[in-house]
């Protein structure tokens, strides 16, 4: 119900200008990203690093309706790998970049502009307004223009990534996007066969797509799923999508791929280790947000398996905080409290 209450709110602009424009946010948003500037992000990840952890960089932004951003975006992360491998962080992979697809352009249409997203006939459900404020978008699937654009973008941060010594992975959203997101992912793997995918859990096809991924040598980070979706996609109860997790979980790790296991729950990080596979602690690895169970991540560090952290930066992080306050019940009261007690 609160999860409900908080993600139709956060669809809201007045909301959003609220929690945006207020300092009562600011603890909160510290704690789950590392600075607005690429500076902040090379500074926590050379942190991170010295506490033995690998890192992936995000820099926040999506659903980009505009061109210009869109390509201002790819130049940021081009910018950010240049300045992490002046600083000798990326050689060998163990900093890399996240990518969003829609933060590069897949959701624009032909002439650069929005897709068909916002000619939609008008959605008043609270489905709807869940899935805007989730992140996710309730029109169309991409168009060809906009899975053109976002890959000539992501080539281009997937060449700044190789010639930096590191690798690029591309992020899951909403399902509406994931056809186009493999389709890239698989494209580009011709030249450049370390970028990676993501996986949700939660969606109802996953199953299926990591059978196709668990090929030689595919990176695939394997996630729940942070994005509101409907039933007829995704599992609804939040023990379907742990058992389907554990299903494909199964199949990556029994594959000849690379799994990433992206997830902070205790029991499936157990069900990880309990596989009894003959894999060595370098051929898969376990992946946890910036600011959650950091005390979790350095153990699992200290006991000889690889952690990747995954940290965000940039001023854009209104929904990223949407989709982190939504996991976790006891944030979303803080984050309530403290938005009523400003007044
Ligand atoms: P679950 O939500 O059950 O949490 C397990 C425990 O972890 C909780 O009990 C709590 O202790 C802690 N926890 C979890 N979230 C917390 C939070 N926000 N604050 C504080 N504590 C928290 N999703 C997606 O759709 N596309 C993507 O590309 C990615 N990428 C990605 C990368 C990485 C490295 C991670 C770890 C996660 C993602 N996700 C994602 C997010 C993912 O889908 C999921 O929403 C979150 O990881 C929360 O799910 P858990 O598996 O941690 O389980």
């Amino acid at each position: 119900m609160l999860r409900k209450a908080l993600m139709s709110a956060a669809a809201s602009e007045r909301v959003r200008e609220a929690v945006m424009g207020t300092t009562a946010t600011r603890a909160i948003v510290e704690r789950y990203v590392a600075g607005e500037s690429s500076e902040d992000a090379v500074a926590v990840a050379r942190a991170l690093r010295s506490a033995g952890l690998l890192v992936t960089l995000d820099y926040l932004g999506e659903d980009t309706t505009d061109a210009q951003r869109a390509a201002a975006t790819a130049a940021q992360y081009v910018h950010l790998l240049g300045k992490l491998a002046a600083e000798g962080l990326t050689h060998g992979g163990p900093v890399e970049a996240s990518v969003k697809a829609t933060a590069v352009g897949l959701l624009l249409g032909a002439n650069g502009d929005q897709d068909d997203a916002d000619s939609r006939a008008p959605d008043t459900t609270a489905g709807f307004a869940i899935r805007r404020a989730a992140g996710g978008y309730g029109g169309s699937s991409p168009r060809e223009t906009g899975v053109r654009i976002a890959t000539e973008h992501l080539e281009r941060i997937a060449t700044a990534a190789a010639d930096a010594g590191t690798t690029v992975t591309i992020d899951a959203e909403d399902h509406r996007t994931t056809d186009a997101a493999l389709r890239i992912a698989n494209s580009l793997r011709a030249s450049f066969p370390s970028v990676g995918t993501v996986v949700q859990a939660a969606l109802r096809r996953t199953e299926a797509d990591v059978r196709d991924l668990a090929v030689p040598g595919t990176r695939v980070r394997l996630c729940k799923g942070a994005y509101a979706e409907s039933i007829s996609e995704s599992f609804d109860a939040r023990h379907d999508v742990d058992k389907s997790f554990a299903r494909c979980l199964r199949v990556l790790m029994s594959g000849p791929g690379y799994p990433m296991i992206a997830t902070h729950d205790p029991r499936l990080i157990a069900i990880t280790r309990s596989l009894g596979l003959p894999r060595s602690p370098s051929s898969f690895e376990y992946q946890m947000l910036f600011g959650v169970r950091p005390d979790e991540q350095r153990r699992i560090a200290a006991a000889g398996a690889q952690v990747r952290v995954y940290v965000p930066y940039g001023g854009d992080w209104y929904p990223y905080l949407m989709r982190r306050l939504a996991e976790r019940p006891s944030n979303l009261a803080l984050f309530l409290r403290s938005l009523v007690s400003r007044g």
